[in-house]
């Protein structure tokens, strides 16, 4: 199978997922649901999901375990997008080359969006394809990665930091919180979905999962100076404008641009132990830095 025809047949099953694990647009309340349908399906590149599918496929997780876990993955992931939206944080038109929720609807909607995705990313991973250790370990991995030490306190310190400068270690924190820790929860928890990995083999898929999680913020930075709103189908240029302190602020865009390769190169070190069982995990983190959206 090409890597495209493999994205193609994982992407139809996340769709499928979403589709199964979201409430029905005629279930009450239907203003909430149909906004909450309207945030999550047909758009996004549906990174996390498959990150999380290919690093399942190497332990052998069972495809209806991973369509759980990636369901709740982007369910968490749209809510972020939602609320980053919102004029109380980057107060945003565009997402996903469509009106954002609180434009389309209101912001109370937007905001309930946000925390019923929440809730119920929660109960995709309490689904009994799932076997409770399961379940209880997934849903550990993925509050961390969303609550106060994870996106949320990520997106704390960029709130914090807007109209200041950071240090290179501070930003490399940022990022890697806002992020780069839902992004890593991605792989860990594929990996989790199928026959536990022993220490060494985690700690492998943790260095990968660390320098594809760094990288994407990178290279969302970088694409936020070098790329059109119409093809990003979120506005272009809002970073500068906003003050906001990113990896081409910081270090400039030919510095980010080669340390988004660097990490390239260090996800892909990262798999060696795995050898051609990690192909698509290698790919993934080729599209990831490669992407021009
Ligand atoms: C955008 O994420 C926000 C960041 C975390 C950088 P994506 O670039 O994955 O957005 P979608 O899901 O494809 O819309
Ligand atoms: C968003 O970072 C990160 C999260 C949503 C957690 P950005 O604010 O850079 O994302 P975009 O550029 O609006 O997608
Ligand atoms: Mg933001
Ligand atoms: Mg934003
Ligand atoms: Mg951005």
């Amino acid at each position: 199978m090409t890597f495209e025809q493999w994205t193609r047949s994982v992407l139809e099953r996340v769709e499928t997922a979403l589709e199964h694990y979201l409430p029905a647009e005629t279930t009450e309340p239907a203003k909430l649901h149909e906004a909450m349908r309207y945030a999550v399906l047909g758009g996004g590149k549906r990174v996390r999901p498959l990150l999380c599918h290919a690093a399942g496929e190497l332990t052998g997780a069972r495809a209806e375990c991973l369509d759980a876990a990636a369901a709740a993955l982007e369910m968490i992931h749209v809510y972020s997008l939602v609320h980053d939206d919102m004029p109380c944080m980057d107060d945003d038109a565009l997402r996903r080359g469509k009106p954002t929720v609180h434009v389309k609807y209101d912001e109370a909607t937007a905001l309930l969006v946000g925390d019923a995705l929440q809730s119920q990313a929660f109960v995709a991973l309490t689904s009994e394809v799932l076997a409770p250790a399961q379940q209880a370990a997934l849903v550990r991995e993925l509050a961390l990665a969303s609550g106060s030490i994870g996106m949320c306190g990520g997106q704390a310190i960029d709130l914090a930091s807007v109209g200041h400068t950071l240090t290179r270690t501070q930003l490399e924190t940022m990022h890697r919180m806002k992020t780069g820790a839902l992004l890593r929860a991605a792989v860990r928890m594929g990996a989790l979905a199928g026959e536990a990995p022993d220490a060494n083999a985690m700690r492998s898929l943790d260095a990968y999962a660390a320098a594809v999680g760094l990288a994407f913020q990178v290279v969302d930075d970088i694409l936020d100076v070098t790329t059109d709103s119409a093809t990003l189908g979120k506005t272009a240029g809002k970073d500068a404008k906003d003050g906001k302190p990113t990896y081409v602020s910081i270090i400039g865009l030919d510095a980010s641009r080669s340390l988004a390769a660097q990490l390239r190169s260090d996800a892909h070190a990262a798999l060696a132990p795995f050898g051609a069982r990690a192909q698509r995990l290698a790919e993934l983190a080729d599209l990831v830095v490669n992407r021009v959206s």
